[in-house]
């Protein structure tokens, strides 16, 4: 099901999101599919927890084998090089603005089913974690950003 995106500003992109502790609950896993098919619906390359109303620790990344969900994700390490780059988001359509991130990261997360996993990422893929991240702990992306600017003929990832 497609779930209807929460636009900035609104006080639950803002909000505290708790962390997941109930992994038989059904409702997680319908959670999920409801998020990785926002995202795709919506074109984006990332969707946070928040973004659809859920104030919970649950983001999905979109990568090149399909849609990676990370439950109660967590940066264990970062690279000492940071990168500028552009970013937009789905819950602030038509704005873009440039982000410094740092170009490597250690996530550790949980996987559906509770299992806990480690993995490094680069470039792009840091980038769309470090996005998401941020909206868990209520931060949006042009709370950094500089250069902010407003392009009505592009839709947001
Ligand atoms: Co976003």
């Amino acid at each position: 099901m497609i779930l209807p995106l929460v636009y900035h500003p609104n006080d639950i992109l803002r909000a505290d999101n708790k962390r997941v502790e109930d992994f038989t609950d059904p409702k997680l896993k319908e959670l999920i599919l409801n998020m990785v098919e926002t995202m795709h619906a919506s074109n984006g390359i990332g969707i946070a927890a928040p973004q659809v109303g859920t104030n919970v620790q649950v983001c999905i990344i979109s990568t090149e084998d399909g849609p990676l969900p990370l439950i109660n994700p967590e940066i264990t390490k970062q690279s000492f090089r940071k990168e500028w780059a552009e970013e937009g988001c789905l819950s602030i359509p038509h704005v873009f603005g440039d982000v410094k991130r740092n170009k490597g990261i250690k996530v550790k997360a949980q996987s559906p089913n509770g299992d806990v996993f480690e993995f490094n990422a680069e470039d792009l893929f840091a980038r769309v974690i470090q996005h998401e991240l941020d909206h868990l702990n209520g931060v949006l992306f042009i709370d950094k950003a500089k250069n902010i600017r407003e392009d009505t003929s592009r839709t947001s990832d």
